[in-house]
């Protein structure tokens, strides 16, 4: 069987494991990257929006953010819809930071580019990818490429291979302590070259379900409509779509609404999800491979993004002489990823309805919601979380 070797074995090509490779490329660490997929279906894939400070500032470090300086969006604030009220979070003001809207897609076409133009190894399409021997000092994986068995030895295997990927499941049960929550709707997403309907995001919150309007630049939106969890998007057209979308709109911001037809429409189910521990002898969980938040809070990415940020310093801080880094990354990253699935519940349960919930929780909603529009500290709270804890 051709076998390779090489100090940390990727798992994934996704945001953490391209940013995990070009941050240990920087701290000069080999490392090749195993995926299951093409490269272009991974870039079809049309996912996050917004960038945290600190995931922007991973990004210049490894050399990765001209295109993203030039072209992301930032923001200094975005708004609340509930009901007939109104709020503007602004985050620069409560925070001193902005976040960038710059779309997942983009990232992962820059970290491409970077990680060709840098001669590193990536194996797309690696099928059957199983890592082996996790408790050993030699942990090794297995996968299929061309036909043909092949086997890559490493020191440490990094598992940033999403939520459905197979490193988490190489941990044994015993081990890994699961905590999940399921929420009983999820978000119908469109993108359409159209100018979005305002500057900046606008969160919502109606009788009829939660909207969110967010965009990929000055001439792409990207909306967003609460929907049970048994709607097939062959049953939502563009028009049913746009109407619904401009029914639940503040009245002026529907005036000015453009629509077009949709480039994507797809439908995700809304999940919290948290693996514990992230580390398995050689093995780490980075990014959705160990959590998942719903979207509200544009978390995802971000925690991915700080999750690897952790685990590089821990593998260069190795191969510098000392393993505390690596005693340490589960729970450090632990303690970061908790903090964003607190806040991602909280703006989910705020912004979205819940079916035959009762009217007693639905006044305390709106009460909560009047709080924060009357209250500084509660509004910077939601600003603090929303740009990104410290690392
Ligand atoms: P992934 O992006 O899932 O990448 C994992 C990679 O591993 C994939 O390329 C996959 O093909 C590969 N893989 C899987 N299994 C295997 C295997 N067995 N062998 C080899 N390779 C494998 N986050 C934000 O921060 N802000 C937002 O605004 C935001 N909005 C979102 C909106 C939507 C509709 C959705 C669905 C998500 C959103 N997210 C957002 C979340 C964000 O997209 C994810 O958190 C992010 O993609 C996680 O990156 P990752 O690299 O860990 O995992
Ligand atoms: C997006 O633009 O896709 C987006 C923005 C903010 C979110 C979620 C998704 O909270």
């Amino acid at each position: 069987m051709p076998t390779t070797r090489t100090q940390v074995a990727i798992v994934g090509a996704g945001p953490s494991g391209l940013l995990l490779g070009a941050l240990l490329a920087r701290a000069g660490i080999a490392n090749v990257i195993l995926e299951q997929r093409s490269g272009d279906y991974v870039l079809s894939r049309i996912r996050a929006g917004v960038l945290e400070h600190v995931t922007v500032e991973l990004l210049e470090q490894v050399g990765c953010a001209q295109r993203l300086h030039a072209e992301g969006l930032p923001h200094a604030g975005f708004e609340l819809a509930f009901d007939e009220l109104r709020l503007r979070i602004a985050l620069q003001e409560l925070t001193g930071h902005r976040v960038v809207v710059y779309g997942q897609t983009e990232v992962t076409r820059d970290l491409m580019g970077h990680r060709a133009a840098a001669g590193l190894d990536t194996v797309y399409e690696a099928t059957d990818v199983r890592p082996h021997d996790l408790e050993s000092a030699r942990p090794w994986l297995s996968y299929r490429h061309g036909g043909t068995e092949h086997r890559l030895d490493c020191d440490f295997i990094a598992g940033c291979d999403g939520f459905h990927g197979v490193c988490r499941t190489a941990i044994p049960a015993g081990v890994l302590k699961v905590f999940e929550k399921a929420y009983p709707f999820g978000w119908l997403g469109l993108l359409a070259d159209t100018e979005p309907v305002a500057e900046e995001l606008i969160y919502g919150h109606t009788e009829a379900g939660f909207h969110l309007c967010s965009m990929r630049s000055r001439t792409r939106s990207r909306y967003y409509l609460q929907c049970r969890l048994d709607e097939r998007v062959e049953d939502w057209s563009d028009q049913r779509f746009w109407d619904t979308l401009r029914g639940r709109l503040p009245a002026e911001a529907a005036a000015r609404l453009h629509t077009g037809p949709s480039l994507e429409k797809s439908i995700a189910p809304l999940r919290s999800f948290v693996a514990e521990p992230m580390r398995h002898g050689r093995l780490f969980l980075a990014g959705d491979a160990a959590h998942i938040v719903p979207p509200t809070g544009a978390k995802g990415l971000n925690l991915a993004a700080t999750d690897v940020g952790l685990l590089a310093q821990a593998l260069a801080e190795h191969y510098g002489g000392s393993d505390a880094g690596i005693a340490h990354y589960s729970q450090r990253a632990l303690a970061r990823v908790w903090k964003g699935e607190r806040f991602s519940w909280w703006m989910t349960t705020l912004m979205h309805q819940f079916e035959g919930e009762g009217r007693f929780e639905r006044r305390v909603r709106r009460a909560e919601f009047e709080y924060l529009c009357g209250s500084r500290a509660a509004q910077t709270a939601l600003a603090e979380n929303y740009v990104g804890l410290p690392l």
